[in-house]
């Protein structure tokens, strides 16, 4: 049986790392076990830039994508299983907010400082709230730099190419190995070499590789980091 912990209200629990680290599978189980909200702020940047197709504002069009930022309303529903609904301006944007065209298209918005702001700034306002279990890569370095519960997860490329070919796989999408492991380095290097909210360990952050450990083995960690607290 795993331990039973009180509502811990208020609590930010940031989780950063690259691309398939394994931070939303764990993010989605811890948050249940602590009756916390899960807030995916990847799905954040990935609504603003399938709100920008939808609208057919050209990725050149800083103005028109910070003013999009600025206006769309993005919630999430409440975990059923280990799924979140993601809405949109009050539409279910689920499914479409993960399609491989999009991904490649998040470069575009997630370099822009102006649209990061905005993002941190509605992510603030939601982790205030209830507190959260938020993972992207920027929350402890940016968003909330002030949690004592910062955790940084990292794992082998190829480990997390094996994670992003299946989940292509699991949509239909058949794509070579070596194009999954060349994209997810390119990922890497954008997330890394951006201006503004940089992926980087922030100070006093918990480093995990969770190349060899599973998502129970992953909790356990954070959870023995978070006792007494809780
Ligand atoms: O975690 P993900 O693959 O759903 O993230 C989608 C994109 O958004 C990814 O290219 C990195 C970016 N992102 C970001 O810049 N800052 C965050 N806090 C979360 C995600």
């Amino acid at each position: 049986m795993p331990p039973k912990f009180r509502k811990s209200s208020k609590l930010i629990i940031a989780i950063d790392g690259p691309a398939g680290s394994g931070k939303s599978s764990t993010a989605k189980v811890l948050a249940a076990r602590l009756g916390l909200p899960y807030i995916d702020t990847g799905a954040m940047y990935r609504a603003v830039t399938l709100e920008a197709m939808r609208r057919k504002i050209s990725f050149e069009n800083t103005s028109d994508l910070v003013r999009l930022a600025s206006e769309i309303e993005i919630r999430f529903g409440v975990m059923k299983k280990d799924t979140q609904k993601v809405y949109v301006n009050g539409k279910d944007v689920t499914k479409a907010n993960r399609t491989p065209e999009l991904t490649k298209n998040v470069v575009y918005v997630a370099r822009e400082p102006k649209i990061r702001s905005e993002m941190v700034k509605k992510q603030r306002l939601m982790g205030r709230k209830e507190g959260a279990v938020m993972d992207g890569r920027d929350i402890g370095t940016v968003v909330f730099p002030k949690t004592p519960y910062k955790f940084y997860f990292d794992a082998d490329p190829k480990l997390r190419a094996r994670r992003r070919y299946k989940e292509l796989l699991e949509a239909g999408k058949r794509v070579p190995m070596s194009q999954v492991l060349r994209e997810i380095e390119e990922r890497d290097r954008s997330d890394r070499e951006r201006k503004q909210g940089a992926l980087r360990v922030a100070k006093g952050a918990m480093v995990l590789d969770t190349t060899g450990l599973t998502i129970e083995a992953t909790i356990d960690r954070i959870l023995a980091a978070l006792k007494g607290v809780l």
